[in-house]
């Protein structure tokens, strides 16, 4: 068949929001490349990293968005959730201002896409145990509140990042 149009067929577009440093540049970082940054700097405006995978034998590519989580940073709203089949709402398990931001991400999420958005509700940096300002219960009863999926990830030690990723493709898939 026609190569271009097999390769365009399974292409999912998935974004990611949430509060400035919850970590939503290093997840796509690890999760598309490996890589993690300690010191990587605030986001200004949009990015994508396309991700390919198998799923049932079918070349799927997930086209993942980040943009900043700062206001004065952020590209055109509507441009970035248009599309959208997946997202990635995250917040900080050692801040807990950035969980009460969620419902706001979601709000903003939910008036620009469409109600069959998979969505996956990420608290991140799991690693920081020492300093968690939100249980893994809170997160677990919002997502189940929202009805969206919930995980636990950790960009630094790669904990559950590709599951975060993998599930929402699988749902959307
Ligand atoms: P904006 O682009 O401003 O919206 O921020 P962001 O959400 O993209 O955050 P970013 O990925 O830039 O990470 C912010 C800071 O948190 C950086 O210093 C990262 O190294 C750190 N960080 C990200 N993920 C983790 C994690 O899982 N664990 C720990 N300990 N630090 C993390
Ligand atoms: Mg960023």
């Amino acid at each position: 068949g026609d190569g271009g149009r097999d390769s365009q067929e399974y292409l999912f577009k998935i974004v990611i929001v949430g509060d400035s440093a919850v970590g939503k540049s290093n997840l796509l970082s690890r999760y598309a490349r490996g890589e993690f940054d300690l010191h990587s700097k605030a986001t200004v405006g949009v990015d994508f990293q396309t991700q390919c995978l198998e799923i049932d034998g079918k070349e799927v590519k997930a086209q993942i968005w980040d943009t900043a989580g700062q206001e004065r940073f952020r590209a055109v709203t509507s441009a970035y959730y248009r599309g959208a089949f997946g997202a990635l709402i995250v917040y900080d398990i050692s801040r807990r201002s950035t969980f009460d931001s969620v419902s706001r991400w979601l709000d903003e999420l939910n008036s620009h896409s469409d109600t069959t958005v998979a969505k996956m509700l990420v608290g991140n940096k799991r690693d920081l145990e020492e300093i968690r300002d939100v249980s893994v219960e809170e997160g677990k009863n919002l997502a189940e509140a929202e009805g969206l999926f919930f995980i636990e990830t950790s960009a630094f030690d790669s904990t559950n990042v590709h599951k975060a990723f993998e599930i929402v493709i699988r749902e959307i898939y």
